[in-house]
């Protein structure tokens, strides 16, 4: 899908036809003000499938992803008016948080979770680790109202906005009329990260036959994936976007029940999004609460770590009662090379989603 055309939006100065009600009277300084407010070039990458984010009813525009940014990188979306999105959601790591397993919101105050990369989420259908947001531009509304994260609530949030000397005008600017409201700060957040589209690592260019060549090793790698891990990791996202058990044992002191949380089915216990495996390389550290650091110890823990429940997925029962995926050790080292090709360094240092 290939959205270029442009428009322009004429917009009447609110602050005086409100005042006076009669264009003829605006003075020069408040004379109509012109925005041009291009689209944005939305383009499913031609190895991805569709998007699932409905592009139609939030176009992004040049003004509206400007906003959106803004909003990410602003401090008073929290209650400290510090901890922004992009506290937690940091560029240079595909937008996880590094200095902390699990993330670490106002007043610093830990969560139970560790921050998710943020990319190709126009292809996703649900988010977080539980699903529990089903819609991107409702999903916010998760962060800045946890305690843990931004402590703040969304009508205090409109509020700050509606007083900064900067908001209201991009507001309009991007909307094209006057009002900042909640509805258009999700839009606009949507619209920043819909845009954050990772699709240019080596694997990538592969798959469109660009001219790259895996090595030996990152071929094998691949060989060993395509048999041990692409029934969940499926496809070019590496992600059947399922939920399952994978045998992390349960950490006594968070306890997080996973998919049940949001289902209340106890079939649903201890299952969490099977996460998309693109740019793994720089996302540690991994799982739901950041409990393994490196590569390594993740596939350590696939043939050696597993702990047995009823909802455990049964790919990782073997025929001796013994838990765990074989993977010899020579596989491990291929596998890890393999994983590697699915870094993007255009897309951590795309100077559109940086902060400066
Ligand atoms: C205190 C750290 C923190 C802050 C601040 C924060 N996030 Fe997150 N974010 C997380 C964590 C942790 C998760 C995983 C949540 C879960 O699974 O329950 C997450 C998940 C997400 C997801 C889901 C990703 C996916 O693949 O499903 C999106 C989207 C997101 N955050 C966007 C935002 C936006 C937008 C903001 C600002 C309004 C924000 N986050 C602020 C830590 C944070
Ligand atoms: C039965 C489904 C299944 C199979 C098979 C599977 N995984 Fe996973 N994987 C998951 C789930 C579910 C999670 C998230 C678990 C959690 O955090 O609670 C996960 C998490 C991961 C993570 C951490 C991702 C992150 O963002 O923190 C990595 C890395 C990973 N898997 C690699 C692999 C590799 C490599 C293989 C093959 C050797 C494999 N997986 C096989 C389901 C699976």
């Amino acid at each position: 899908m290939k959205i270029t055309h442009y428009f322009i939006l004429i917009l009447l100065c609110w602050s005086c036809s409100s005042e006076s009600g009669d264009a003829d009277t605006i003075a020069t300084d408040d004379s109509p003000m012109t925005v041009t407010n291009p689209l944005l070039d939305f383009t499913v990458p031609s190895n991805f499938p569709d998007a699932t984010y409905s592009i139609i009813q939030n176009p992004p525009t040049e003004k509206g992803f400007e906003l959106g940014k803004k909003l990410f990188y602003d401090g008073q979306l929290a209650s400290d008016g510090v901890v922004s999105c992009g506290f937690c959601h940091i560029q240079s790591f595909a937008f996880t948080h590094h200095t902390h397993i699990t993330s670490h919101g106002v007043d610093g105050q830990i969560g139970t979770r560790n921050a998710q990369p943020l990319h190709n989420l126009a292809f996703m259908n649900e988010f977080t680790w539980d699903g529990a947001a089903t819609f991107l531009d409702t999903q916010p509304i998760i962060p800045i109202t946890a305690e843990v994260e931004m402590n703040e609530t969304v009508s205090n949030v409109i509020a700050k906005l509606n007083a900064d000397d900067d908001y209201p005008t991009l507001f309009a600017e991007a909307f094209g009329s006057e009002g900042v409201s909640a509805d258009r700060m999700f839009k606009a957040l949507s619209q920043f990260m819909v845009m954050m589209v990772s699709a240019n690592s080596k694997y990538d260019k592969l798959e469109r036959g660009e001219a790259v060549t895996f090595t030996d090793e990152e071929n094998a790698g691949r060989a060993v994936f395509d048999t041990k891990c692409a029934s969940c990791h499926a496809g070019t996202l590496q992600t059947d976007q399922s939920y399952r058990n994978n045998g992390l044992p349960v950490d006594p002191e968070f306890n997080d029940i996973g998919r049940e949380r949001v289902t209340g089915l106890p079939s649903d216990n201890r299952k969490f999004k099977v996460p998309s495996l693109r740019n793994i390389e720089i996302t540690f550290p991994y799982m739901h609460d950041g409990r393994l650091g490196t590569l390594e110890d993740v596939l350590d823990f696939y043939t050696d770590g597993m702990e047995d429940s009823p909802t455990l997925d049964d790919q990782f029962r073997r025929p001796d009662g013994t838990l765990g995926l074989d993977i010899t050790p020579e596989e491990k080292v291929q596998l890890i090379a393999f994983l590697k090709t699915l870094t993007d360094n255009d897309f951590i240092e795309d100077r559109r989603f940086a902060e400066f």
